[in-house]
């Protein structure tokens, strides 16, 4: 395995969650760096470093807080999302998990570079007994230590950090729709403008950033390296650092790994995931979480970038990278996949709730053989009307893969149906 370790820097240590094991690897001196410069010369690095929101869409993070900066209004809050919802992603987990100390001192040196005092991590419920739990811990061990609470490290900051639970919703991922949740309503996705960045929309209607946790776990590394260093950990202009991969499928060694943003996805099958299984061969990669727009085996050096994807139209999303081999029949997977989409869809916009549905009962049809030629046609169709119309990018993301799915792998769903 290649390439530098940033955010797993401690996994291979024991006890690698404990504040002692954080501490002996030179934890919270970042924080104690930063809290002796300007908020404003934080939020700088982190526009230099070309770190990009890992939580899906990833849009440029020193960006976002100098919009919160900009608002004049207090209190301003920094919201963490934990929900971690996109299937195939399961790397926020696994920072929660064995480096719960490198998150929070991020969240921390967040705070301070917009001027928060009190920030939630919001997270699904099913993670309340384990990742979460070891967060739990983590926040008492840092509060006992000085890192959070009143007057840190004598600086002055106070923070105060709270875990709230949500019941395990896709859309309370999507960040208005988890605000609305946090604020003990339904979990129903705003109409933006006004974004949550700016007065009205985010929290309590006050000015909020709302981060990814990897997105957050990066911090201490922006401040200690500086965002130019940092920026260069990327192999791609404007994408910086590294970035977790949460890789399945039928690869050799599925898993979490850390690699250099921008990585082919060749370069991680081979060089992280020890390439595809015994008897197995490359049919199609799923780049960036359910969401994205399905890859063939021969775009696979293609790479894994913001930029580099969106200009290929799919997208780098969440970092889930499933590969998958010639034994998959791309009709059912996309109909396994719509299953999801309609039972999540949260139903306030017509062509989302009715669209994912008929997708998934079309795709049903076609997959039980009983469909026909148009009714492939009619799916493409379909999805091709449910985009850029709604409230969330929900939608898009149903509509994205049933487009690609079909265009990339029309043999799939022909050997499916008659006529
Ligand atoms: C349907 C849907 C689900 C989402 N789920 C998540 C999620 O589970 N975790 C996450 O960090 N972002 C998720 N997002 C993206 C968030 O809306 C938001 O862009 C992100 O939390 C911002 O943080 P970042 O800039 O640090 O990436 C989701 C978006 C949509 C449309
Ligand atoms: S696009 Fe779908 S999930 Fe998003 S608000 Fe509309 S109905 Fe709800």
């Amino acid at each position: 395995m290649t390439g530098p370790k940033i955010l797993t820097a401690d996994w291979d240590k024991p006890q690698s969650w404990s504040l002692d094991t954080y501490r002996a690897g030179g934890g919270y001196q970042a924080l104690a760096k930063a809290l002796k410069m300007q908020p404003q010369q934080i939020v700088d690095e982190v526009v230099k470093s070309n770190l990009r929101g890992r939580g899906g869409a990833g849009f440029p993070t020193g960006m976002k807080w100098n919009f919160v900066r900009k608002e004049t209004s207090f209190p301003k809050y920094l919201v963490v999302n934990a929900d971690e919802g996109e299937p195939g992603t399961f790397k926020d987990r696994e920072i929660l998990l064995r480096s719960p100390h490198m998150f929070l001192e991020g969240l921390i040196i967040g705070c301070y570079a917009i001027e928060c005092h009190l920030t939630y991590v919001y997270c699904r419920g099913e993670f309340r007994e384990s990742a979460m739990a070891r967060l739990e811990k983590a926040i008492e061990e840092a509060r006992a230590a000085g890192y959070i609470g009143k007057n840190i490290l004598g600086s002055g900051l106070d923070v105060e950090v709270h875990a709230v639970y949500g019941a395990g919703a896709y859309i309370c991922g999507e960040e208005t729709a988890l605000l609305e949740s946090l604020e003990g309503r339904k979990g129903y996705p705003r109409l933006k403008p006004p974004f949550p960045a700016n007065a009205g929309g985010g929290l309590f209607k006050q000015p909020t950033a709302v981060n990814n946790v990897e997105t957050l776990a990066n911090m201490p590394a922006i401040v200690t390296m500086g965002g130019d260093e940092f920026s260069r950990l990327g192999l791609v202009p404007k994408n910086g650092g590294t970035r977790l991969y949460a890789v399945s499928g039928h690869v050799k060694k599925p898993g979490v790994y850390e690699a250099p943003m921008g990585i082919s996805f060749k370069a991680l099958l081979d060089e992280y995931c020890g390439g595809m299984r015994q008897g197995s061969t490359l049919k199609a990669i799923i780049p960036g979480g359910a969401s994205s727009a399905v890859m063939t085996a021969a775009e696979a050096d293609w790479a894994s970038d913001f930029d580099t994807l969106k200009a290929k139209k799919t997208m780098a999303g969440s970092g889930a990278v499933v590969y998958l081999d010639q034994s998959v029949n791309m009709a059912q997977a996309l109909a396994n996949l719509m299953h999801f989409f309609a039972h999540e869809s949260c139903g306030q916009c017509t062509p989302c709730r009715e669209g994912t549905a008929w997708l998934s009962r079309l795709l049903d049809k076609i997959v039980a053989g009983k469909g026909e030629k148009q009714d492939v046609d009619n799916v493409h169709q379909i999805a091709r009307q449910m985009e850029m119309k709604t409230i969330c990018a929900l939608a898009d993301g149903a509509a994205m893969p049933a487009k690609s799915y079909i265009e990339k792998f029309r043999a799939d769903f022909d050997a499916l149906v008659r006529g």
